[in-house]
């Protein structure tokens, strides 16, 4: 189906009112034709997330949780142990669709948890608690964004440049973003920032995306392709980067779309601070460093052929295709939580942030 509204005005992830149903933004359509899809089989939403129709790591949460809420609905038996074991199946089968982004397993494990914690329930009544913990992992999210665009907003001040790679924003999330809320909540309060957004090669997020929401919020922003930073910093334009990430080890290395390291390494050159925008969702404590996250490789033909009219590289040439990379935390100015900002050394202060979070709940 193809509608008219602003870009804003869709949710990117949503559950269908009319019956279970994950109904998505399909992201690898824009900015041509907005479409509505609605996925239904494990099949449909390991795809969806896969091929990038939803896509960013807190809209693949929200997804996840309530793609296995949908398959939930769908397991035929009343008997507990059984319907465990078919719901672990399913929780496996979707949380191999994409291996960097940790809210994808965070999302599964919490929604697992729903079940484990309720082995006296009946069934139908687990498929109720699981219906409402996805809605809360929804709702959550623009909670958590929110608390970020504020805490991030405090890192800038009115009609300063900002640099962005990927599409860390609405369409990234529920809404306002990570890297965009403090960009949101400037506009709302008329800070008149100019923003420059990466393209972000291969698959042009920040082109595709990142240009398209932040035009259609009125906000000032100049596409750039990703050999440009260098440029813009030099010329004085950019006073802070914000980025998104996919998970950020208990040092504070951060993955995030491929060629973030290399705009923090420029950025570093010129004296710009650079800022990742993460929800504690997005923080693994469980990997020490950056050198544990698994970098997810993506299909040659992304690089080679896609979005161009024709293929673009001689056949059968060698591709090398990583969709993230590690920026050290060494390059990183701060990591902008809900629960305020974390500075160096990463390993106490985000350790700080969870024990704010364990006895303050933003949630
Ligand atoms: O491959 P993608 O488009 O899912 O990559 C997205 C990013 O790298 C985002 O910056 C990250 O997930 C944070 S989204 C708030």
């Amino acid at each position: 189906m193809s509608e008219q509204k602003n870009i804003m005005e869709y949710e990117t992830v949503a559950l269908d009112d009319r019956g279970p149903a994950v109904v998505i933004l399909d992201q690898t359509k824009l900015p041509g034709s907005v479409e509505l899809i609605r996925l239904t089989s494990a099949q449909e939403i390991w795809d969806a997330i896969y091929y990038l129709k939803v896509r960013g790591a807190p809209a693949i949460g929200v997804a996840a949780a309530f793609g296995i809420y949908v398959l939930a609905e769908g397991i035929r038996t009343e008997d507990y142990d059984a319907f465990l074991e078919e719901f672990r199946k399913q929780k496996r089968y979707l949380d191999s669709a994409r291996p960097t982004a940790v809210n994808l397993s965070w999302a599964l494990e919490r929604m697992e948890q729903i079940v484990l914690q309720n082995p006296g329930k009946s069934v139908k009544e687990i498929r109720t608690l699981l219906r409402q913990e996805a809605v809360a992992i929804r709702d959550e999210d623009i909670r958590v964004c929110r608390a970020i665009g504020e805490y991030g907003l405090t890192l800038v001040k009115p009609g300063d440049g900002i640099l962005t790679h990927c599409n860390a924003g609405q369409l990234a999330t529920v809404k306002y973003g990570t890297a965009t809320a403090p960009i949101y909540l400037g506009q709302e309060r008329g800070y008149h920032f100019r923003v420059f957004a990466d393209e972000t090669r291969p698959l042009l997020q920040g082109a595709r995306l990142t240009a398209y929401e932040l035009q259609a919020s009125g906000v000032d922003v100049t596409l750039i392709c990703d050999n440009m930073s260098a440029t813009v910093m030099k010329n004085g334009w950019v006073n802070a980067v914000f980025v998104g990430c996919d998970r950020v080890a208990a040092n504070g290395d951060a993955a995030n779309k491929i060629g973030t390291s290399a705009v923090a390494a420029v950025a570093a050159h010129y004296g710009v601070p650079v800022y990742v925008c993460a929800p504690t969702s997005t923080i693994d404590r469980n990997t020490e460093s950056g050198d544990g996250i698994r970098i997810e490789q993506r299909p040659a033909e992304e690089v080679t052929e896609m979005w161009y009219r024709e293929r673009m590289a001689p056949e059968g040439v060698k591709v090398f295709n990583p969709a993230f990379d590690v920026t050290d935390h060494s390059l990183i100015a701060g990591i902008v939580t809900e629960y305020g900002i974390a500075r160096a050394p990463y390993t106490e202060s985000l350790q700080r942030i969870f024990e704010q979070k364990g006895s303050h709940p933003l949630t």
